[in-house]
């Protein structure tokens, strides 16, 4: 038997709970045939532990997360909770406490899975965006000016330092050099117009891109990035960007790859601990029917995985997904996923057992 990890879960809202579920069935699996473990270690933070309890993410929590080997996170959001209080509290809170600083999200197209651009196949949907996620528009700062009259203002900080851009940037660098198939990295940002943040990321982009001279240098801006990614997806191989770009980008992302079913991405620190999800959000209304893909979940504990050097079985998961997706389902466009929730974990760990 290898390695036991210690895992953190908060299963969190809606759907949140059943996709977890499928995602745990999978790593279980897995793990049974790579002889590593997983201690389960379950949180029970979101919408309705803060209705009954007023609580959204106490600092024990936070503590006892970051000694452990990862997180998986199913979704926060409730349709009672006034919107921000949950995002905030437990979300970005996460991010923040535990010093995530990069969002990593994969836009891989399957063979097999629908995508809306036309002409466009797994041969032309595959990188990553590096997404900064601790900086920029995201950390509260600003304010409000003489609130609620008609001189009202409203200040809304980006901010970004040189160490939170570099250590960033140095990571996007890296990660292309290892998992790039082009080994190309473009900056997505906006220099000119945001002549302060993005002046600051171009430099440094250019700084730190002297240690990478094996790495091709790219810079777009974000609106270009927005039209390149549905007319010319296989520009590129691997984005980074500041926060609030990130996390627009992606949702484009999702979606040209299969919908937000399909979509996982990981909070990490590579420093420290790391916490991974599927990106599509609670979806209340379909809490309980056995109808969300958890695909999605699936492929965050294949990143969670390959994050924690498990590679072998980070692959095998991959493939087991790989081979549900074009051998059991007729389609995976949302909705139309031909079985359940549950049905495609069992499919998943079927094909697991036939590698
Ligand atoms: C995401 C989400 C979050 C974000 C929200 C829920 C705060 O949209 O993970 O992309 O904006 O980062
Ligand atoms: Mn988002």
């Amino acid at each position: 038997m290898g390695k036991t990890y210690q895992i953190g879960v908060i299963p969190g809202d809606g759907t949140g709970p059943e996709v977890v579920a499928e995602g745990i069935k999978v790593l279980n699996a897995v793990g049974e045939k790579a002889g590593i473990g997983f201690d389960y270690h379950t949180y029970p933070f979101g919408g309705d532990h803060y209705l009954k309890t007023g609580e959204t993410l106490p600092a024990s929590a936070v503590d006892e997360l970051s000694r452990q080997d990862a997180t998986f996170l199913g979704a926060i959001g409730h349709p009672d909770v006034k919107p921000g209080i949950l995002e905030k509290g437990v979300l970005l809170q996460l991010r923040f406490d535990l010093d995530l600083y990069i969002n990593l999200r994969p836009v891989k197209l399957y063979a097999g899975v629908d995508t809306p651009l036309k002409d466009k196949g797994p041969a032309e949907i595959d990188f990553d965006v590096v997404r900064e996620n601790t900086e920029g528009l995201y950390t509260g700062t600003g304010g409000f000016f003489k609130k609620g009259t008609p001189d009202e203002v409203a200040i809304q900080d980006s901010i970004n330092t040189r160490k939170g851009v570099e250590r960033c940037l140095r990571y996007a660098f890296e990660h292309c050099r290892r998992f790039g198939r082009k080994k190309k990295l473009t900056l997505c940002g906006k220099t000119n117009v945001l002549t302060f943040a993005f002046d600051l990321w171009e430099r440094a982009f250019r700084e730190v891109g002297r240690e990478y001279p094996d790495i091709e240098q790219d810079y777009a801006h974000v609106d270009a990035i927005c039209m390149w990614m549905v007319k010319n997806p296989e520009w590129f191989d691997v984005i980074v960007t500041d926060n609030i770009f990130g996390d627009i980008i992606t949702d484009l992302g999702a979606m040209i790859q299969g919908g937000m079913g399909i979509a996982a991405g990981g909070n990490i620190n590579p420093e420290g601990t790391a916490m991974f999800e599927p990106i599509g959000g609670s979806a209340p209304k379909y809490t309980g029917q056995n109808v969300i893909n958890p695909i999605a979940a699936i492929m965050a504990g294949q990143m969670m995985l390959k994050h924690l050097g498990e590679v072998q079985a980070a692959n095998w998961v991959e493939t087991a997904v790989m081979a549900t997706i074009t051998g059991d389902m007729d389609t995976m466009a949302a909705g139309r996923m031909g079985m359940g929730t549950r049905d495609v974990g069992d499919r998943v760990v079927a094909r697991l057992r036939d590698i």
